[in-house]
């Protein structure tokens, strides 16, 4: 399986704070929204990540996280010239995913909830041809929305529908079979200008081959492409992070607890931002005692939900 993350765009509903970064570099609270969506494609155990992103911007995305040998994963880095849409970004990975299945998220797409990892797990696991999530919000006629009949059969799929057939939103996560670059090649634009996820996800939907998975209220999934969405994200996470005292997206951490880096290295990146919070945190970890010791308490880890290895 291989990931993708599409950070591109202009950000415009983010202006003037995107005029000269990318949206997906602006912090959520304490690191940058980058790594939301990161730790997602980590968590479910994608070594393999391209990210996609302007021409001017790729540089920044690497110079924040390298070929990702950091976090023990490979982070390769393609740009997209123009914002086309996002089943552009399955065209340009083409080469990157060849035969493989692929997991695709949006830059600005942050996920939360306890079994996240585990439900993500089995979905890659289980999927065979396309499979989305689907989360119910007040605000439908913002997202790609997901109709049911009354056997909760998905009968229908509209982006941003001035009239909602209901209240699920598909979210930014989409798990794929490598012909979704051949359907991504044959769309045509919509009437905004740019190739819809929505009209590629409907090719599988007619094809009876989409599975559209339902987070329940549990979860939380925001996207932060507003002003009052980022802060209202932003809120969130520090509002948890303080409650419980774990980061959410710590991609590092999850390097850590998944053993792609050992104690030294995490000890490393967090002596490098030793002046924050987020540094002492990684130190704290490093220090505790030994990974071992954890499972012996635990079937799985209390933070990842990462099982016994
Ligand atoms: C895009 C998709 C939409 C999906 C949303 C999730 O919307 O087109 O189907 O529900 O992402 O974040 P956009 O980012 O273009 O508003």
């Amino acid at each position: 399986m291989k990931g993708i993350i599409l950070a591109g765009g202009s950000g415009t509903r983010l202006s003037p704070s995107t005029i000269s970064v990318n949206k997906h570099l602006l912090a959520v609270y304490d690191k940058p929204m980058i790594y939301y969506p990161l730790s997602v494609l980590m968590l479910a155990q994608i070594e393999d990540i391209l990210i996609i992103s302007t021409p001017e911007d790729v540089n920044r995305f690497e110079s924040l996280l390298g070929n990702g040998e950091s976090l023990g994963i490979s982070i390769t880095y393609q740009s997209q010239e123009d914002p086309d849409g996002i089943p552009e970004a399955l065209v340009i990975g083409e080469d990157f995913i060849g035969d493989d299945d692929v997991t695709l998220i949006l830059g600005d797409n942050i996920f939360y909830g306890q079994g996240f990892t585990t439900l993500l797990r089995k979905a890659i696991q289980q999927h065979e041809h396309a499979t989305v999530f689907g989360y119910r919000v007040k605000d439908p006629e913002r997202f790609g929305v997901v109709e049911f009949d009354e056997r909760k059969k998905v009968v229908s799929l509209e982006e941003k529908p001035d009239d909602p057939k209901s209240d699920f939103a598909v979210t930014g996560l989409y798990i794929y079979d490598h012909h979704a670059v051949d359907i991504a090649k044959h769309l045509s634009p919509s009437e905004r200008g740019e190739l819809e996820i929505t009209d590629l996800n409907k090719e599988y939907l007619e094809k009876q081959q989409l599975d559209v998975q339902l987070l329940g209220r549990g979860f939380a999934w925001m996207d932060a492409g507003t002003h009052d969405s980022l802060f209202e994200a932003s809120e969130f996470v520090k509002n948890i992070q303080q409650r419980q005292g774990f980061k959410l997206a710590c991609i590092e951490e999850i390097a850590y607890y998944m053993g792609h880096i050992d104690k030294q290295e995490l000890m490393q990146i967090g002596h490098f931002m030793a002046k924050t919070d987020y540094g002492q945190y990684l130190i704290d970890i490093a220090n505790r005692r030994h990974i071992e010791q954890y499972w012996e308490e635990f079937d799985s880890h209390p933070m990842l939900e990462v099982t016994k290895p």
